[in-house]
């Protein structure tokens, strides 16, 4: 099974912001205990890097970086054992250095011109990022009719009351977001919260 694949078994990719690399394991413990064994852990505090090492130390979890916007973060996320790299937006840069290293990457993309930019690419997998804001899952709908293989990870403004919409569309191969991970629920220290919130997500997500 590659990257996508694992990623498309699992259905969800909770996105976490990590402020302190310290609450990393607690975090990837959480994930794991909810039954969602996947991470995403966006480059927008200053501990990324080392919290991604650290959820790839902790062993049991699938850790992705996410946010990552330069090819000089690539080579951050790699070097602290990201599996998987996500982009808000398609760069071309971060694309080839993803292939440098051989890492699976998954770039935005919401209009047509984005996604045929993205096959031009070689890669048929998105993010559809901002989902709820960029025309829902009807454009998703849309988009597949001329793109027939190509695969959708909406994210942004997804929740527990629309998830299963989403999932409904046949192109989707998963739904990214931040709501089973809140981030002062971590910066608490409130695993409990997380594992419930995860949870429920997953067994929403089963359905
Ligand atoms: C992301 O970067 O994928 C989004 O910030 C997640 O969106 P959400 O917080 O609305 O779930």
């Amino acid at each position: 099974m590659d990257v996508l694949d694992h990623l498309t078994a699992a259905r969800l990719v909770p996105v976490v912001v990590l402020d302190d690399a310290a609450r990393a394991s607690a975090l990837a413990d959480a994930l794991v205990a909810g039954g969602l064994p996947v991470a995403e852990v966006t480059f927008r505090t200053p501990a990324a890097a080392d919290a991604v090492r650290a959820v790839a130390d902790h062993g049991g979890v699938l850790v992705g970086a996410g946010t990552v916007l330069t090819p000089d973060q690539v080579d951050q996320a790699v070097a602290a054992g990201a599996a998987f790299v996500v982009s808000p937006g398609l760069s071309r840069a971060v694309v080839e250095r993803c292939r440098e290293h051989g890492v699976a990457f998954l770039p935005g993309a919401v209009t047509a011109t984005e996604v045929q930019a993205a096959l031009e690419l070689g890669l048929s997998t998105v993010k559809f990022f901002p989902a709820a804001t960029s025309g829902g899952t009807a454009a998703v709908r849309a988009l597949s009719a001329p793109f027939a293989g190509v695969r959708f990870v909406p994210t942004g403004g997804i929740g527990p009351d629309d998830l299963a919409q989403w999932l409904a569309v046949p192109s989707v191969a998963a739904v990214g977001g931040s709501w089973m991970v809140p981030r002062d629920r971590i910066a608490a220290g409130d695993f409990e919260t997380v594992r419930e919130l995860t949870a429920r997500a997953v067994a929403l997500a089963a359905r």
